[in-house]
């Protein structure tokens, strides 16, 4: 039984024009802890607070912290939904596995997340683009020096009121192919959503800001293969195919680019996952065979790319503007999250 401590002081909810993405927390948080022997146990909802952990826990030496994004949805007839909950449950314990973390049980994961979104339901805002954030996170607390998995965890879970995550909204963005650094390599933490990936991608990031794009988009580490971008899965539209990189473990494997890849299936658009590289699409582009560039995300859903630049080149694509296929993408995506479309793929989950 889950134990429920509820907020007594409940803050006033900021307007949705204010919200923009991952400013404000909603009123509680879902925890839960792991010691040795004893398992998985204290699971409780709690006031929105902050942790308590000791200054020698593994997650803030050995960066044993894993974290999970996905959303929840305040439906056009009021109902309230998660949209594939049990994805981001599998990928975090894949992703425990690999950094040898014990992940919660499934059914603990998601008792807690649907009990959170439940007793926060009045967070999840109402206008179309907006909905609650949530941040389950996996972190290592036993208190030691040396370098080993911890034998105690905490298991928590967050929420944000969010409207778009660019400052560009829904309108194409600017993206910067990165020559220099790399995020993952193969046999690395790539596939996981480990803060590491994150702490290794802030250098390009900023720099790609200070020229004024948007994000950047990652090769392998040899600089010839297209892998992903910042925040999101990428897809490129050619003359006659549809391609996305091949998940091959320096990847993340984005439930919102499975979710464009069953669509695609029912659209029946043809759809190959296999290695790109950045010169293969640059003769596509100068041939007039590139028609679209897209990401995909839980936090942009999908994100028309309306300029790949790098210092040797500058791609306008389909002129700056939003491609027919990724605003399909985008109408088919958010209408099954917003019910205003069947939901064939039982992707959402009521509560
Ligand atoms: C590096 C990276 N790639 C891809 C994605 C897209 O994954 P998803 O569609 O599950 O949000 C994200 C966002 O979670 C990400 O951080």
């Amino acid at each position: 039984m889950l134990k429920i401590e509820k907020n007594n002081q409940p803050k006033v909810k900021p307007p949705v024009k204010e919200l923009g993405f991952g400013k404000y927390f909603s009123d509680h948080m879902f925890q839960a802890t792991f010691t040795l022997g004893e398992g998985w146990h204290s699971a409780k909802i709690t006031p929105y607070q902050a942790l308590q952990i000791e200054p020698g826990a593994s997650a803030l030496h050995y960066g044993q912290a894993l974290f999970e994004g996905m959303k929840a949805f305040r439906q056009t007839n009021g109902d309230c939904v998660l949209f594939r909950p049990e994805f981001n449950c599998r990928r975090l314990a894949d992703g425990a596995e690999r950094l040898c973390m014990v992940a919660p049980p499934q059914e603990l994961m998601l008792e807690g997340i649907r009990e959170l979104v439940k007793i926060d339901r009045d967070w999840i805002p109402s206008s179309r683009g907006a909905s609650l954030y949530l941040r389950p996170t996996l972190i290592g607390t036993e208190s030691f020096l040396g370098v080993r998995p911890a034998e105690e965890y905490l298991f928590f879970v967050i929420c944000s009121p969010v409207a778009s995550y660019y400052a560009e909204g829904t309108a194409p963005i600017k993206i910067w192919v990165e020559e220099t650094y790399i995020r993952a390599a193969p046999g690395g933490l790539g596939a996981t959503k480990a803060g590491a990936n994150y702490a290794a991608s802030l250098k390009a990031a900023y720099q790609a800001k200070q020229r004024g794009y948007a994000q950047v988009l990652w090769q392998d580490v040899g600089h010839e293969y297209v892998e992903e971008v910042g925040t999101m899965n990428v897809f490129f539209v050619f003359e006659n195919e549809v391609v996305t990189p091949k998940l091959d473990g320096s990847i993340l494997p984005g439930g919102v680019r499975d979710s464009v890849l069953t669509l695609l299936k029912k659209f029946n658009i043809p759809v190959n996952e296999r290695k790109l590289s950045m010169k293969e699409v640059c003769s596509a582009y100068e041939t007039g065979k590139l028609k679209e560039v897209f990401g995909t995300g839980t936090a942009a859903v999908i994100s028309p790319v309306g300029e790949l630049s790098s210092p040797h080149y500058k791609m306008v694509i389909n002129e700056g503007k939003t491609g027919p296929l990724a605003q399909r993408l985008y109408d088919a995506i958010t209408g099954i999250q917003y019910g205003d479309q069947p939901d064939t793929f039982g992707w959402n989950h009521k509560f």
